[in-house]
């Protein structure tokens, strides 16, 4: 373990009441496919589905494992503590076409509604603030997300308005948290 739980630096494992955030390793391939691949999940996140194992491996290498060798943060899988499953991912990642850090929540589609994403977040926003110094997170959320949308008001991340992203032909909602900002008191 490193980060937040033990003080070195590297990826953090995080923890909530119900969930553990850890570093993906490839041991999660199938869940990572999983959550890269099922239609409802990935509906307005403007990827391409992956469609085999190495394909997820391969997006492994060039997302999470890079992000956490380059910034030493990166998206996090989502443990349920109760039965040890990855049910999807949270967490903080750099996102240098924009050069914000944004928080990003995904889960498999039977763990939602039951405020675990929110659960996941808040706790992902708070490392940021607290152990990583961050100034501002943002989120970026397709218009028709309601869900994520509502996921980003609720740990206190506000609607600044819409912005352009690279590869991706409408613009998209930033919703973000600043220090001394507005939301500072209501995270
Ligand atoms: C977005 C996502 C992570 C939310 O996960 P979740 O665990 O269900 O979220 P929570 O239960 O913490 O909170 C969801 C909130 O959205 C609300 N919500 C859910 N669906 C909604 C809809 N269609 N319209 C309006 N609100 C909706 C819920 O009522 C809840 O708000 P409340 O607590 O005020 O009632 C999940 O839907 C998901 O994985 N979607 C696919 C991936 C994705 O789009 N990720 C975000 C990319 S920006």
């Amino acid at each position: 373990m490193s980060g937040a739980m033990t003080g070195q630096p590297g990826p953090a494992t995080l923890e909530t009441p119900r969930l553990l955030l850890r570093p993906f390793t490839l041991d999660d391939a199938e869940p990572f496919l999983r959550m890269n691949s099922e239609p409802e999940i990935i509906r307005y996140t403007y990827q391409e589905a992956l469609s085999s194992l190495e394909a997820a491996i391969d997006l492994m290498h060039r997302s999470p494992l890079k992000d956490y060798a380059t910034w030493g943060y990166g998206r996090l899988a989502v443990v349920l503590k109760e039965s040890g499953e990855v049910i999807g991912f949270c967490g903080l990642k750099y996102l240098p076409e924009i050069g914000e850090t944004e928080v990003g929540y995904r889960l498999m589609p039977e763990h939602w509604q039951q405020g675990l994403a929110t659960e996941a977040a808040a706790r992902a926003v708070e490392h940021g603030k607290k152990d990583l110094g961050l100034q501002r997170i943002v989120a970026l959320v397709d218009p028709g997300n309601a869900a994520s949308a509502r996921v980003a008001e609720k740990i206190g991340l506000r609607l600044e308005g819409q912005v352009p992203f690279p590869g991706i032909k409408t613009p998209l909602d930033l919703y973000a948290w600043e220090e001394g900002g507005d939301a500072a008191a209501a995270v």
